[in-house]
């Protein structure tokens, strides 16, 4: 016990001279060297009647040296070295190195470029039986697989996410007897649930905000004692309830520079458990990018998509192509905490045209049978709207029937000439193979950088997050769609339309109709309701009861969709109702009239349905999905539940154009990340108005002239 040894370096040149975390700003020599001073010395006198105290002596310079925990990370007679981040604590290097050597340490030492902040990012369960280690801020997650080795101990990797909580001591203290005090918020979902794993609920102390900012978990724990800045009532109590003995000592001048007990020491006597070793779950694999990579930004964004998703990375190399026209290459290490963690990297990183390197052994796609009737594999891969291609046999095949959210089934290996279809999970038939894992698969993203910062998408995005939609933009950029139908139209293309009643009562419905009356719609997806609306509004002139002329409810009105749904019953279906004469106008009349195919997908309101709406969900899905299928445009027009639905059977490839009133909605269909999707916040009413009125100049060619 007496044994127990702590480091620490008086604060003789501690000051806050630059800013490396966010407690350090409106902070730059804003603390008292005497209060610091006091308070260093309260709580060296707290360890020292409690433990031994070394000193390494403070170099001039280098103000964050009192924050030993950064030196390295100690276990037995072995220390690993700090590689610090920021370049305002490299100087630090020598010195805690140095004192390491002089006091019978084995110093190890990272790679350069690769960071890690010691023990204030690694903190051995108070039990020995692992590490936990932080990364996110200051260390790289590729640093942990050298401790594991090194110190040969399992190592756990949590990821932070709160720049507040930079450094794992700062929100996550492991506590004598197995308890942990943490702050839950600081770590990633990932990360929450490996802790939950390890550590049962009855010893997890989980702190509240208030506590954290406190750095409360920022403690020094020696057998029953937690020595911290600050407590609060409640967390004091909880405390003293599992048996800790907690003594607060002010700090707050440390705070300033983003540390407070723990960061002030480093414990340099960690026992080592015998009967436990090295284990990591750690997983690293190689990718490999290509095309205009400069120019698309792809690699900048598979690099945030990695650290964002909780990985980490290395580029192994990066061949830029020489002109403008060449194309680069980049082999990128990715390391990710876990084997689940890697496979959602991955398969992101497919998505944006990555790609497992074939080179070395001609990788094939990982195929598993299918056990039960509409179930996939564990690890199925998941299907998106991109070309896609796997390989098998050496061979690299077109995925037909290309959707998002499906699987990828494999038929005919025997045969020499196997295809790969994507399929619904309902779909699937025992026996048969499915992708699984990430290897062997590519997708076709065409990175051509030029023309995606040519394209209007990008300007449409921007537009869109201003939140105001200025009348002119929305009219330029119905100008263009007008163009795009006109262009459809004329060369036998296909549009498809997909509504909601909202259409109807924006008074959108007669230039949705005049849309297929002249030939622009060739198929009508939607729901009940819009059907209903329309055929109300096309034989009564009220939507929903409200008057589409005058904008008041007709007394009686919220009868009149019943009363339609009824006549239509009478007449067996909207056809039949069409040529019985029974419905003159609206866009259902324009359908039938022009043989313009819809599929009206369910309803859970028992006031209809329409003997036309198709109320088996499955049967109406692959209704949609014929339709779908072939389309070169798609308008959605104020029908979030209809068109994410479309949006999911649709590839790549097909022009989306999303209008909706409510931002989020056209945010959420128009960001299928590809450039064909174009989202327009407006009045879907206007819209459809702005669209007929430009349409007509286009067909008029001496209206411009003449107006
Ligand atoms: N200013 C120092 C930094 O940002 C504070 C270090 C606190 N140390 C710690 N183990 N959390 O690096």
């Amino acid at each position: 016990m007496t044994e127990l040894r702590f480091l620490m370096c008086a604060p003789d040149h501690y000051d806050v001279d630059y800013i490396i975390n966010p407690w350090m700003e409106g902070n730059i020599h804003k603390s008292s060297r005497d209060r610091a001073v006091e308070q260093w010395q309260s709580l060296y006198q707290i360890i020292k009647d409690r433990a031994i105290v070394d000193l390494v002596p403070p170099a001039k310079g280098w103000p964050d040296m009192v924050f030993t925990a950064n030196a390295g990370l100690v276990l037995g007679d072995k220390a690993v070295v700090s590689r610090f981040y920021h370049p305002e604590r490299q100087g630090e290097e020598p010195y805690f190195r140095q004192w390491f050597e002089d006091n019978g340490f084995t110093a190890y030492e990272l790679p350069k470029d690769l960071p890690f902040e010691g023990a204030g990012d690694a903190l051995f369960d108070r039990e020995g039986r692992w590490l936990w280690a932080g990364y996110g801020f200051r260390s790289e997650l590729a640093s942990h697989g050298y401790l594991a080795e090194w110190l040969d101990i399992e190592v756990l990797s949590l990821h932070l996410v709160d720049d507040r909580f930079y450094h794992l001591d700062t929100c996550f203290c492991p506590l004598q007897g197995g308890y942990l005090l943490y702050y839950p918020a600081a770590f990633d979902g990932y990360s929450n649930r490996v802790i939950e794993g390890r550590v049962p609920a009855s010893k997890r102390i989980a702190i509240a905000e208030a506590d954290a900012v406190n750095f409360a978990c920022n403690a020094v724990n020696i057998g029953d004692t937690v020595v911290m800045n600050k407590a609060s009532v409640e967390l004091r109590s909880v405390l003293t309830k599992a048996g800790f003995d907690l003594v607060e000592t002010p700090l707050t001048e440390f705070l300033k520079a983003g540390g407070a007990s723990k960061c002030l020491t480093l414990r340099v006597t960690e026992p080592i458990m015998p009967d436990r070793h090295a284990s990591l779950t750690l997983e690293s694999r190689v990718l490999e990018m290509r095309g205009h990579l400069l120019d698309a930004g792809v690699v900048s964004r598979a690099l945030d998509l990695i650290v964002e998703g909780g990985g980490s990375f290395q580029v192994l190399n990066f061949d830029l192509g020489e002109q403008r026209n060449s194309e680069s290459s980049a082999r990128i290490k990715l390391t990710a905490p876990s084997r689940l963690v890697m496979e959602e990297l991955f398969s992101q990183l497919i998505e944006i045209g990555a790609i497992a390197p074939t080179d070395e052994g001609q990788k094939d796609a990982l195929l598993e049978d299918v056990i039960q009737t509409g179930v996939a594999p564990d690890d199925f891969y998941v299907s998106t709207i991109y070309p896609t291609e796997v390989q098998i046999n050496g061979q690299w095949i077109a995925v037909d029937n290309q959707r998002m959210d499906g699987a990828i089934a494999i038929t005919g290996l025997g045969s020499g000439s196997p295809k790969a279809q994507c399929k619904v999970l309902r779909d699937l038939v025992a026996g048969e193979s499915v992708v699984v894992g990430v290897d062997g698969i590519r997708t076709n993203r065409k990175i051509t950088g030029r023309d995606a910062t040519k394209s209007s998408a990008s300007q449409e995005f921007a537009f869109m997050a201003n939140g105001v939609s200025s009348e002119r933009r929305v009219e330029l950029v119905v100008e263009q769609i007008a163009w795009e139908l006109r262009q459809i139209r004329d060369r036998g293309g296909k549009t498809v339309v997909v509504a909601g009643p909202v259409v109807v009562h924006t008074g959108g419905s007669e230039h949705l109709a005049s849309l297929i009356r002249d030939g622009y719609i060739h198929s009508l997806l939607g729901g009940n309701a819009i059907a209903v609306h329309d055929i109300e509004q096309a034989t009564m002139g009220t939507s929903l009861g409200v008057d589409m002329k005058q904008g008041i409810a007709v007394r009686g009105g919220h009868r009149h969709h019943l009363k339609t749904i009824n006549t239509i019953r009478r007449h067996g279906n909207i056809a039949k109702a069409v040529e019985a004469g029974s419905i003159h106008q609206g866009v259902m009349y324009e359908c039938v009239k022009h043989d313009v195919p819809y599929v009206l997908a369910g309803s859970i309101r028992d006031d209809g349905p329409l003997p036309d709406t198709v109320t088996d969900m499955i049967v109406a899905q692959e209704q949609y999905a014929k339709q779908v299928e072939g389309a070169d445009m798609i308008l959605m027009l104020s029908s979030m539940l209809h068109s994410i639905g479309v949006g999911n059977m649709t590839p790549a490839g097909v022009k989306l154009v999303c209008v909706d009133i409510n931002p989020a909605v056209v945010t959420k269909l128009a960001d299928r990340g590809s450039l064909e999707s174009v989202g327009v916040v407006t009045d879907v009413g206007l819209f459809l108005s702005l669209l007929v009125s430009q349409l007509e100049k286009l067909t008029s060619p001496y209206q411009l002239v003449n107006a």
